[in-house]
């Protein structure tokens, strides 16, 4: 192995040999940053000894026993609760509502008596009391202020406490590394401490990590590959819901969410995220009830559009909350394999509630609000739809019919319509393509 200087990008991630001012993978100015070069193959067989194995059957140390969370529906998205050991990486936009979270989830924990340290890199401990003492928080949790990694790892790994939490990961600093807080070699290096001290206590970590605009957790990849679990709290800053959702998860299923909605006493757990959402539903053309499903949890959400004439130029085509390349697929299929002219027309979708719907069985949700919205018409008020939309305007089968019509019956729709595989399950206007479909859109209208 070569030895020498090595550079990384604090953006992209990438690996140089020299120093440029420029990342040539991903343009971004400024970003390399020097790191400390491996050793030469001689030094590392000298150093190194042989391992010892051990049978995997007999290395489970303990029972696996889990902290619940008590939080809404956190313990689900976790699998069961925190596992104690883990390093748990909470991801999201600032202001999105981490700190708030971890002081919601360490509350809990506290009341099951377990101890509870929140390490601050950003708030004093004085605003942290504050806060806590708005969301009403009684238990005692202990709470200091730091931003040394060092310090940090020294205090968990004497295993004084089950559960640490470290807000946030970029304003630490190790002095195993050189360059300033939130750069990737000093996120990694404070990163590893953690981890290592973990590894002989039973603590159980929470760390907050800010991801940059484009979304990707900051200081790049190198933070989801060392921990354990990651957990991403996303939604709209600005009301809306707010979704915590399972990224990576060591001990458990990564298909669980869970709903919170940001008020003036902290985050609330949504107990009926479909109604809530449909809440303020007023049946005018151009909106119809998706019934969608969110990890495993079915979700009624509406789809509204809105078809304009165009005035100048191209059509435009926008998407909130759903993929914008989708539209434009679903926009040509419409146009191509049923009546409805859209070349000249502008389309706009909006899923209601700040939720981004990615699975494809909102595609004939889409493609009915798009025909309702550009003929004016009305989809009756008991119906929801579910379906995805092929090229050839074929409507596709999709998973967990039965899951999405239970919460469609919950919330007192009696009708759906969707894909021709679904006919079995009862009540279900099934349509084999898009023109069928709007056939039996344009007689329940
Ligand atoms: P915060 O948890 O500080 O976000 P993060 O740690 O992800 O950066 O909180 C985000 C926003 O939530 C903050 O701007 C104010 C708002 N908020 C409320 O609306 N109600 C509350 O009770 C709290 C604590 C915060
Ligand atoms: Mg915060």
């Amino acid at each position: 192995m070569k030895t020498g200087k090595r550079y990384i990008c604090s953006n992209c991630g990438d690996e140089f040999t020299s120093w440029s001012g420029k990342c040539f993978s991903c343009d971004q100015w400024n970003t390399l940053e020097e790191i400390t070069a491996t050793a030469t193959t001689e030094e590392v067989s000298k150093a190194g000894k042989k391992l010892t194995p051990q049978k995997i059957t007999e290395v489970v140390k303990h029972s696996e026993k889990r902290i619940t969370l008590n939080f809404g529906d956190v313990d689900r998205v976790f699998g069961g609760g925190v596992v104690p050991g883990s390093v748990n990486l909470l991801a999201g936009e600032p202001g999105i509502g981490k700190s708030t979270m971890l002081l919601h989830i360490a509350s809990a924990i506290a009341k099951q008596k377990y101890s509870v340290l929140y390490v601050s890199g950003e708030e004093s401990p004085h605003q942290i009391g504050l806060r806590s003492k708005r969301l009403g928080v009684t238990v005692s949790i202990d709470i200091v202020s730091s931003t040394s990694a060092d310090d940090i790892a020294n205090t968990i790994s004497t295993g004084g406490y089950d559960v640490v939490i470290v807000d946030s990961i970029q304003t630490l600093a190790s002095s195993q590394a050189r360059t300033s807080a939130g750069s990737v070699s000093q996120i990694s290096a404070s990163t590893h401490m953690i981890i290592r001290a973990t590894k002989d206590v039973d603590t159980a970590v929470f760390i907050v990590g800010h991801v940059t605009k484009e979304g990707s957790i900051a200081g790049p990849k190198i933070l989801e590959h060392m921990v354990d679990s990651v957990f991403q709290l996303e939604g709209d800053r600005y009301g809306g819901f707010k979704v915590l959702r399972s990224m990576k998860n060591r001990f458990g299923s990564t298909n669980e969410t869970a709903l919170f909605e940001m008020n003036d006493i902290g985050l609330e757990p949504v107990a009926n995220p479909s109604k809530a959402l449909l809440s303020e539903r007023q049946n005018v053309d151009g909106s119809v009830v998706l019934a969608t499903i969110e990890g495993t949890r079915p979700l009624l959400v509406e789809v509204q559009a809105l078809v304009n004439p165009t005035s100048f130029g191209y059509p435009k085509r926008t998407a909130s909350g759903f993929d914008l390349n989708r539209l434009n697929l679903l926009a040509a299929v419409l146009e191509k394999r049923t009546k409805l002219r859209l070349s000249d027309k502008d389309i706009f979708i909006n899923i209601i509630g700040g939720i981004r719907v990615q699975e494809p069985a909102a595609d004939l949700a889409v493609c009915m609000a798009i025909a309702s919205a550009t003929k004016g018409l009305t989809l009756s008020d008991d119906i929801v739809v579910f379906g995805e939309v092929g090229l050839a305007g074929d409507i596709r089968h999709v998973p967990f019919v039965e899951q999405r019509l239970k919460e469609a019956k919950k919330l007192g729709f009696t009708k759906a319509i969707g894909p021709p595989q679904s006919k079995k399950v009862g009540g279900v206007a099934s349509s084999k393509n898009l023109k069928n479909a709007l056939n039996t859109f344009l007689a329940n209208a």
